[in-house]
């Protein structure tokens, strides 16, 4: 199946209303013509993701942001400059925002919610191309729905290989982890983190002040809300990893450890500086890898909260909430 840099490719079949694999910093996404349901559906199908998760749409300029976000239905004129001084100083980069949508964003885009989740990637891949189709892009992570993100192109092709038509390959992503998302609520006049992510919320607050936390609901605001998700197959325990060890002593053993190494089958060590931002860059891999290896569980350890720690715990928790 076709992987490559061939950008003119994926300009193609994305003109023609196909479903491409393409780069972002955070993670690879599996993107469409915003504006075309068609070709949207398709992301939906391949993934097997479920209508009501709605996708992130990526943008290559403030000017392109307009033709997404209604900023007239912000009612506060001080929330439209916050969204542009986040836009300024964050953009391009991991930050998505959630904000009023105009009537060109398809229902299907947003699970008929009245926003719509909105970036601009950092990848120079990715800005080029946007540039190039002249249309947004909607692009949820390339992987199928619930399990963990891809971080580089061969993550696409081991498991939408057959279903996609081209993956373009920009390299390993840098970032590791997905966006922050953040979301402007109408109904309290409050900006909400609804998922940590590459953007630490310590940099967003510098500018914006305190963000309120989104609230579990029953049905959730946004699916990277969901308990589980982000999860490998084996099961995964976060917490203390030597005492998980002796609980789970006679099974083989992967481990994810921050710096220094444990005496196990298996054992991944995400930053032996001890850097949560290299840490987040290997996360997805070292998952994968695991729970490709031969052995029975994963234990992760509970990494610092400082920076992008936030995030890996984040991600490390949905992926062991189905089994605990
Ligand atoms: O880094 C990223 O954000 C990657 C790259 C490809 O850009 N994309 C990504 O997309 O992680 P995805 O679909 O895996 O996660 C997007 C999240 C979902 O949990 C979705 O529910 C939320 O964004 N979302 C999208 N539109 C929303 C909206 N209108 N309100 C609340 N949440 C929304
Ligand atoms: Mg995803």
């Amino acid at each position: 199946m076709p992987i490559g840099p061939d950008i003119q490719r994926a300009v193609q079949l994305l003109e023609q209303g196909e479903a491409v694999a393409i780069p972002t910093e955070t993670v690879y996404g599996l993107a469409a013509n915003a504006y075309n349901e068609a070709a949207v559906l398709k992301i939906f199908q391949a993934k097997q993701r479920p209508a009501f998760d709605p996708l992130i749409v990526h943008v290559h300029s403030l000017e392109q942001v307009k033709e997404v976000v209604s900023f007239l239905n912000l009612d506060h004129e001080d929330t439209r400059k916050e969204a542009e001084a986040l836009m300024e100083k964050f953009w391009p980069g991991p930050l998505t925002l959630v904000l009023p949508k105009t009537d060109r964003v398809p229902d299907l885009v947003t699970s008929g919610l009245d926003t719509v989740a909105v970036r601009m990637p950092a990848h120079p891949m990715a800005l080029e191309l946007l540039r190039s189709v002249g249309f947004p892009l909607a692009a949820p992570s390339a992987n199928p729905f619930g399990y963990v993100s891809p971080t580089t192109a061969q993550h696409v092709a081991d498991q939408l290989g057959g279903l996609i038509p081209y993956i373009l390959d920009g390299g390993p992503c840098t970032v590791g982890v997905e966006s922050t998302i953040i979301g402007w609520e109408s109904d309290t006049g409050q900006w909400v983190l609804y998922r940590p992510g590459g953007t630490p919320v310590a940099e967003i607050e510098a500018v914006i002040g305190m963000i309120g936390r989104a609230k579990k609901r029953v049905l959730p605001a946004s699916p990277g809300m969901l308990e589980s998700h982000y999860a490998p197959r084996k099961p995964v325990y976060i917490g203390d990893v030597q005492a998980m060890m002796k609980e789970h002593a006679g099974k083989r053993i992967a481990v994810i450890a921050f710096s220094e190494k444990h005496d196990a089958q298996h054992s991944e060590v995400l930053s032996p500086t001890g850097d949560p931002t290299e840490a987040a860059r290997h996360l997805f891999a070292a998952l994968r890898k695991l729970d490709a290896s031969d052995a029975d569980v994963i234990l992760a350890e509970i990494f610092p909260q400082k920076g992008l720690g936030a995030a890996i715990n984040d991600r490390l928790h949905r992926a062991s909430a189905k089994h605990n």
